[in-house]
């Protein structure tokens, strides 16, 4: 006879708490969780309050934070035994509905790579300080980019040329941002001071960073227009190590796939000693993400920037209650 791990609403809960650790876009959190105990399925979906009409306003963005969500949520259930079938836009009818997860399905493998990776899911923050100029060894860069293709998406680390070119289009991005006053609101409303009293999603001024003084990392600074009184100045790596995430095509599904790869690829560095962050200022720019494609490949939609390598792990950043994005039906 098959005996299941337990799924109590203890268990439920501490499953939907591992997926709301993943990064999103401004920390926006923009996802709900359905767990249906009769099927043993949960269902994730987009919460579209959430949403930045400027700056992300086809939604990519918050599909990659939600299918970020999702990698977590697959790599606890493995983790806790369970053995689970995954699929993405369950009902076509219903594009918000994202993914479905069914738990405890009889002869499916235990994903035991994915269960591995589990442990890294409470260490992974997004660093905004500088890293050393120690380089990421060839045999690690090929797990990372092995990580991604599993999950369907290509994890290609730039050569020194296209990284050039890279930073200059993220540079134009700054410098359109600069311009609009519609997206530093944007921003804006997603940062806070951190304090005891702020709402427990957004990027706190404890996690901006310090402010560059020099380098080339492409570091974005969320305080925007505003001084933070008492903030650092640092020097950053002239030469960041950087990789680019893309898919073939450029559907929600492929969004959902990049981001389960982005998280995929994440945990697999937090595990090997690095540290991350993002860079998206380009892909926020119709014009600018379609340069950013990888010269060898040519095609391909550039779904994410990251920047990896050696240095301070970055601060946790708070979450909403597992009680106020999940619900438990019988
Ligand atoms: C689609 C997407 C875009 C992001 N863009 C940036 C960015 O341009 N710069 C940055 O510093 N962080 C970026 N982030 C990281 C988020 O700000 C971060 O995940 C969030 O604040 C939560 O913090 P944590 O990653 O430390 O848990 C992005 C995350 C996602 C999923």
């Amino acid at each position: 006879m098959l005996t299941h791990p337990t799924l109590d609403d203890t268990a439920v809960k501490s499953l939907v708490a591992e997926a709301t650790t993943a990064p999103s876009m401004h920390n926006a959190q923009p996802w709900r969780f359905e767990y249906a105990r009769a099927s043993r399925t949960m269902l994730l979906s987009a919460d579209l309050d959430r949403a930045m009409p400027l700056a992300d306003p086809t939604t990519r963005g918050l599909h990659l934070g939600c299918g970020a969500a999702l990698l977590n949520l697959r790599a606890a259930a493995a983790h806790a035994g369970h053995r689970t079938v995954t699929t993405l836009l369950p009902a076509p009818h219903t594009p918000t509905l994202l993914a479905s997860v069914r738990l405890d399905v009889p002869h499916e493998p235990l994903d035991v790579s994915l269960s591995s990776l589990q442990p890294a899911i409470a260490i992974r923050h997004t660093s905004r300080r500088p890293f050393s100029d120690r380089r990421i060894a060839d045999s690690l860069r090929s797990a990372l980019v092995e990580a991604a293709a599993r999950e369907g998406a290509r994890l290609a680390f730039l050569t020194t040329p296209h990284r050039e070119a890279v930073l200059d289009l993220i540079l134009h991005a700054e410098g359109y941002d600069r311009m609009d006053d519609g997206r530093e609101v944007e921003q804006r409303r997603w940062t806070h001071d951190g304090s005891a009293e702020a709402p427990p999603e957004g990027i706190p001024e404890y996690a901006f960073g310090p402010v560059k003084r020099s380098g080339a990392a492409p570091v974005r600074d969320f305080a925007g227009r505003r001084a933070i009184p008492g903030r650092d100045y640092a020097d950053f790596e002239k030469q960041p190590q950087l990789a680019s995430l893309s898919t073939t095509h450029d559907e929600p599904a492929d969004w959902l796939r990049a981001g389960q790869a982005l998280e995929r690829v994440l945990l697999l560095a937090t595990r090997q000693g690095l540290a991350s962050s993002f860079a998206t200022q380009a892909l926020e720019w119709p014009d600018l993400r379609w340069l950013l494609r990888d010269p060898l490949s040519g095609s391909g939609h550039v779904q994410m920037i990251l920047r990896l390598g050696y240095g301070p792990d970055g601060p946790r950043t708070p979450r909403r209650p597992v009680d106020e994005v999940l619900t438990i039906t019988p």
